[in-house]
């Protein structure tokens, strides 16, 4: 492991926290169809573990988000680059997403899905950074509540590098 690295949340703590995760998601939505949103690419690795923590029936989505807000554009600067394939109307909808931070994101997509009119729409984040926050968002499930540090791995990167990573680690430079 890189000397940068300091490991925040192992393999085996974010398997036990996915499993209840899983169990609560399902117990939230009986019998009923759950169609998943995985907002690429942070959340991939989370949503392919989560679905198989989820008893029944889920449908798989994925979304493109290009978010600008980091840089110099201005606030909310939020992009689909890449839709949903199917229509979420009547369905009961989960958005999943690898770490909420100022809420930007997560208020761009509650707001571009909820008019596609589906029958609920919830969201869980494996990590939630609520000390950095912009706008206040819902987030329905949390993994983690993080302080505000900069983490990679599980999914989660810098310059696309570590998402590979099979723990969630903080990053000192
Ligand atoms: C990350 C994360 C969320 C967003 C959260 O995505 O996956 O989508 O940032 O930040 P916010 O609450 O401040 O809006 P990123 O833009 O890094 O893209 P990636 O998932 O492809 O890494």
């Amino acid at each position: 492991m890189s000397a940068n690295l300091r490991v925040l949340f192992s393999a085996e703590q974010i398997a036990a926290r996915v499993a209840e995760l899983g169990r609560e998601i399902r117990a939230a939505h009986p019998d009923q169809t759950l169609t998943v949103i995985c907002v690429l690419k942070g959340s991939s690795l989370f949503m392919a573990d989560l679905v198989r923590a989820i008893p029944g029936d889920v449908r798989l989505e994925f979304l493109g988000v290009a978010s600008y807000h980091g840089g110099t554009s201005s606030s909310g600067a939020v992009q689909i680059t890449q839709d949903l394939r199917a229509s979420i109307e009547g369905q009961a909808c989960l958005i999943v997403e690898d770490i909420v931070d100022t809420g930007l994101t997560m208020d761009y997509l509650l707001r571009t899905l909820a008019v596609r009119g589906p029958r609920s729409l919830r969201v869980v984040s494996l990590l939630d950074k609520p000390g950095n926050r912009e706008i206040e968002v819902a987030v329905d499930y949390v993994g983690f509540t993080i302080p505000d540090e900069f983490v990679v791995g599980y999914g989660l990167d810098l310059g696309e590098l570590y998402r590979n990573l099979p723990y969630v680690a903080v990053y000192v430079p």
